[in-house]
């Protein structure tokens, strides 16, 4: 019998919105956990901080069987004053990074979403080893900074490139996985 190679299951469907449900609220905090102080080390026991008591959180959900599944991506943004807004927090599960562009997903509604509420302007602190990944993205980078014991970049989004987002959620993307 000849065993051919399986590929790991990927859903097909995605939904990149607001979380606006407390199962996808406690999956995207889980989440941060995992990527910020598990894999990258940046925290200790938790990422939290006094933002989370006002920032919006936005999350990716993959679909099964039409419905959704699991929280992969999530991203939080708020309002420093007026017309200023900042994005953090970005984090992808790792089996689906460079897999269906849900961090540029949710880029777009992180910035999509601030300009339909106001904003002027789209800051974000990023960590120096994704500067590429947001200049892609149509980011500028203000400032070469250390925060937290790594290097970063200050950087702000082209708003020209980011129309406003209304309601709260991208329309469901199909995504197959890239062909490799
Ligand atoms: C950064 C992160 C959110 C990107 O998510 P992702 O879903 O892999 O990103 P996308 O698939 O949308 O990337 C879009 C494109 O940029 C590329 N890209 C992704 N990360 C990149 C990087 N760090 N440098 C250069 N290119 C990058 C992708 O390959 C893709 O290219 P393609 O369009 O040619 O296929 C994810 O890698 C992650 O969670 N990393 C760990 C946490 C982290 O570093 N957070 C960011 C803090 S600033």
């Amino acid at each position: 019998m000849i065993l051919e190679p399986v590929t790991p299951f990927r859903p097909r469907e995605y939904a990149v919105k607001v979380a606006d449900q407390a199962w996808e609220q406690r999956a995207a905090a889980a989440l941060r956990r995992r990527v910020f102080c598990q894999e990258q080390g940046l925290f200790q026991d938790h990422d939290r901080d006094a933002l989370d008591q006002h920032a919006t959180t936005l999350v990716a959900l993959s679909y099964l069987a039409g419905g959704p599944d699991e929280v992969v991506g999530t991203v939080r943004i708020h309002n420093d004053r007026p017309g200023i807004w900042y994005g953090s927090r970005l984090a992808v599960a790792p089996g689906y990074r460079r897999d269906a562009h849900l961090g540029s997903a949710l880029i777009r509604l992180a910035v999509g979403s601030a300009h339909a509420r106001g904003c002027n302007a789209f800051f974000a602190t990023v960590q120096a080893a994704n500067q590429a990944l947001f200049e892609s993205l149509h980011w500028r980078t203000l400032r070469s900074l250390d925060l937290h014991g790594r290097p970063h970049v200050l950087m702000r989004a082209d708003l020209a490139h980011y129309p406003p987002v209304h309601g709260g959620t991208l329309p469901l993307v199909a995504v197959g996985r890239r062909a490799s």
